[in-house]
């Protein structure tokens, strides 16, 4: 059978989502890092629609704002229902003939596999509508699939159900693959005689079973995939279900997963085999981890890259990129623009930002590094701080190969430190040191002999 690709796939978008008492529509909810609607639009985008309508309403313009791609935003004034959101999608497109698929844009689990058996089994059965449908425990404000004989009849929402239709567990998922023709024709004949006046969808069904049409129905393989957000906590559940299934990918391709209830990757990170994932690790955005790497426990990165066989505990980094056996942590807050070479170090309690340190580097203990350039195996001793800023502007600092400045120092921004260079400990460095020599940027010591004696003499005792 040839792939079947759709006319159109009609995204609805339009609700107000209010159950979620939130600022921000309800399909811009993230899970895994992307929104709801971002997922349904994934999926969607598998089956290469000609036309990728998102049906908007509420909160149209901050929606619309996050489409990309082929999505397009098509307004519904007033949401008189999600018969007239997907009137009001087809009248954008009117010489549209062929398979158009209806998903609702607040279920974000939907694979774009199973849609695409959804439209497989359209075509083969050359249905008028077919319908995906799902088997739950709790049925509870869903609409409810009448089958008669085994054959889908209609679908009655819980709000018009009566007791005993109530009792079915079969429901309608809002996911549909329509023939474009007889489902504009249906739509013209939506009536909003119903608990809740709208002109629904699910109608359309009813109204083809009685013209004689053909309606066929696809049980959904797994339930968890349909289901929908209308709160929060029916988003945490469903991001739940979504950790699970993105880390069993992971595991599927060769990552060690120490603590899968703990670990949450997001959608487009990137894990090479043989990654190792102790407890509490978050990854986030588009990071990307190269074989062989240890990261957590307690780990959260976002946007960064790390290296084969590098290590990170204990560590908080955003945009930071991470050389090949390089260590980091514990105790580490990697800011954007952070460069670690290979075989570098950036050890407890270390804060770095715009800092490019390069290849057998090290800055191991207590030091804020802003605004930066390290050569390749030098080492900045314990608590140095970078004196990057001053009220006004940021400056850069540079140390240049093989140097080593001392512990404590402060270097005042803009200062070169050259290569081979050393600097004494506890210096403030705040000019140039050549290539080769000692910086030495603090007062020599002196001992005054007897002090103790005479000014801190002994309870009783007269000073000397
Ligand atoms: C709908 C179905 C119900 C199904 C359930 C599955 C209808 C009448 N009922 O009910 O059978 O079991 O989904 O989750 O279709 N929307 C618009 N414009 C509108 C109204 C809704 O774009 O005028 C959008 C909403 O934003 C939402 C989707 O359509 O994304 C579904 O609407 P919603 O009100 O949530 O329908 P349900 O009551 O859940
Ligand atoms: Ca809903």
């Amino acid at each position: 059978m040839p792939s079947a690709r759709p006319a159109a796939v009609i995204v609805l978008a339009a609700g107000e989502g209010t159950r979620m008492r939130s600022t921000t529509p309800k399909v811009l909810h993230a899970l895994a890092g992307r929104t709801m609607l971002g997922h349904v639009l994934h999926a969607a985008e598998a089956l290469d629609p000609e036309h990728l309508l998102v049906v908007v309403g509420h909160a149209r313009e901050q929606v619309t704002a996050t489409l990309t791609g082929k999505a397009r935003a098509v307004v519904q004034e007033s949401q008189d229902g999600t018969g007239h959101a997907v009137r009001v999608a087809l009248e954008t497109i009117p010489d549209v003939d062929g398979t158009v698929v209806v998903v609702p844009g607040d279920s974000p689990l939907l694979t774009a596999q199973t849609l695409q058996r959804l439209v497989e089994a359209h075509d083969l059965q050359q249905a008028a509508t077919t319908l995906l449908t799902a088997v739950v425990d709790d049925p509870t404000g869903y609409g409810r699939v009448v089958r008669s004989g085994g054959s889908v009849q209609r679908i009655v929402e819980h709000k018009d159900a009566d007791p005993a239709t109530r009792e079915i567990k079969e429901i309608g998922t809002s996911v549909y693959a329509f023939s474009a023709r007889p489902l504009r024709e249906a739509l013209q004949r939506l009536t909003t005689d119903n608990a809740q006046g709208e002109q629904y969808l699910t109608d359309v069904i009813g109204l083809h079973k009685d013209a004689g049409l053909t309606v066929a129905a696809t049980v959904a393989e797994d339930a968890d995939e349909t289901r929908g957000v209308n709160d929060r906590a029916q988003l945490a559940d469903l991001a739940r279900v979504l950790r699970d299934r993105i880390v069993a990918q992971h595991m599927r391709d060769g990552v060690a997963v120490l603590d899968p209830q703990t670990t949450w990757i997001d959608v487009d990170v990137q894990l090479a085999a043989d990654v190792i994932i102790k407890p509490n690790t978050q990854l986030h955005g588009s990071t990307t981890v190269a074989a062989g790497a240890v990261l957590g426990p307690d780990t959260t990165l976002t946007d960064c890259t790390v290296g084969e066989r590098a290590t990170i505990r204990r560590t908080d980094g955003t945009q930071a990129v991470i050389g090949a056996q390089a260590t980091v942590g514990p105790f580490s807050y990697l800011r954007p623009g952070t460069v670690l070479g290979d075989r570098g170090k950036i050890g407890a309690f270390v804060e770095t930002k715009n800092a490019e340190i390069g290849d057998d580097s090290k800055v191991p203990h207590l030091s804020y590094v802003g605004d930066m350039t390290v050569g390749e195996r030098s080492n900045i001793g314990a608590g140095t701080i970078v004196v990057n800023y001053d009220g006004q502007h940021k400056h850069r600092t540079t140390v240049g190969d093989d140097a080593r400045v001392g512990s404590n120092n402060s270097l005042v921004a803009p200062v070169r430190i050259g290569d081979n260079a050393y600097t004494a400990a506890g210096s403030a460095i705040t000019e140039d040191v050549p290539d080769g020599a000692l910086g030495v940027g603090r007062e020599r010591q002196r001992n005054i002999e007897g002090w103790t004696a005479r000014k801190r003499p002994a309870k009783g005792e007269e000073p000397a």
